[in-house]
């Protein structure tokens, strides 16, 4: 709410990119599927407004199509959102969460952490709509959500503790070909998509310490042609970046954002060098600086791992498998801290650069 707390009616129903939900839908969705799984499934009630779920059902209504449809808006979505977390804090009065309840959605809490995670990253897809609003700065109290802080502040956010002591060079982690073990832990809060933990065979290979910086990618451009970021425009000499409609010269020591796929493999190839495998990148990242600028691309396709199981929805993952998205990895200063891991897999079509999005590069060695 802190989010969205600085916009009117009119800015939170506007279909701002055919690519991105309408923010009315979004906070509608939140607080929907925080009915479906909290009140409806943990705590056996009727739906509050008979069969207005389907209209969030993310599957059902794709973005291009949801400002069409009738949800809720203006004071009715307060109300909604305001009645359904009334509902889920009284069911949870009289539910049991610890680790030997019978029931996988219950047994540590597995439910209520998933609606956490959804909602937390809901507002990181919210916040790439935000982009496009020009002046938006967030209210108060969602501080730690701020586009205004410098990759400086943010170098640290996630860095994650050592796998294991790798060797380096002054520019690379060199790590050396192995038996890698990959996915998240049994136990702890994970995605069907992170499961089961499973050993994966590297070849030696190096990857950049530090992601590719907006100064690199510009001598790409002017060596090779290629398309700026999104929210890149030309002024006099240089680029600046327009997002949220102003005009601030780009930093050259900053790592790039909002590059495609496409751009980041185009880049990789350019420097020599390719795009670390999702396995690769997992391995190495205890050893990784500036991870939290920007999702990091990797050559990995979306594919289940071996002995996956969906839990507790197919709608989830299971339904994006396959050689259509490639994976990224990391996280971006739009993530929450609670939803980085090591082993957290985001997926995205390889044209799209509204997510932020960069570039880290690996090579053989
Ligand atoms: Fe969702």
């Amino acid at each position: 709410m802190a989010l969205v707390e600085p916009l009117d009616d009119e800015q939170l129903n506007r279909v701002w990119s055919p690519i991105l939900s309408p923010l009315a839908w979004d906070l509608g969705h939140i607080a929907n599927f925080e009915e479906l799984w909290l009140v409806q499934r943990i705590g056996g009630r009727e739906p509050l407004r008979g069969e207005l779920g389907r209209f969030y059902d993310a599957i059902e209504n794709p973005r291009k199509v949801r400002g069409e449809l009738p949800i809720l808006r203006d004071e009715e979505l307060r109300a909604y959102m305001a009645d359904v977390r009334e509902r889920t804090l009284d069911v949870l009065e009289g539910v049991e969460i610890g680790p030997d309840v019978e029931d996988p959605l219950l047994r540590d809490g597995f439910v209520y952490e998933m609606l956490l995670a959804h909602e937390l990253q809901h507002d990181e897809t919210m916040l790439q709509l935000l982009q496009l609003v020009p002046g938006y700065e967030p209210g108060r109290g969602a501080g730690h959500l701020s586009p205004g802080q410098t990759p400086g502040q943010l170098a640290r956010r996630f860095e994650y503790p050592p796998v294991r002591e790798m060797p380096r060079t002054p520019d690379t982690v060199v790590v050396k070909g192995g038996s890698y073990e990959v996915g998240a832990p049994a136990n702890g809060f994970a995605y069907d998509n992170e499961r089961p933990r499973h050993m994966v065979e590297l070849e030696s290979f190096e990857i950049d310490r530090t992601p590719v910086t907006n100064g690199a990618y510009v001598s790409y451009m002017e060596a090779t042609g290629a398309e700026p970021p999104l929210y890149w425009e030309r002024d006099g000499g240089g680029w600046v970046d327009v997002s949220r409609g102003r005009r601030e010269p780009i930093d050259p020591a900053a790592p790039v954002i909002h590059v495609s796929w496409e751009q980041a493999d185009g880049f990789a190839r350019w420097a020599g060098k390719r795009l670390p495998t999702e396995f690769e990148w997992e391995a190495a990242c205890g050893q990784l600086e500036g991870v939290g600028h920007g999702w990091e691309w990797t050559s990995s396709h979306f594919l289940a791992y071996p002995g996956f199981e969906a839990f507790p929805y197919r709608e989830y993952s299971e339904v994006f498998f396959g050689d259509e998205y490639r994976v990224l990895r990391g996280a971006s200063w739009a993530t929450h801290p609670r939803v980085a891991r090591p082993s957290f897999r985001n997926w995205d079509l390889p044209q799209r650069s509204q997510i932020f999005s960069g570039i880290r590069c690996a090579r053989d060695a």
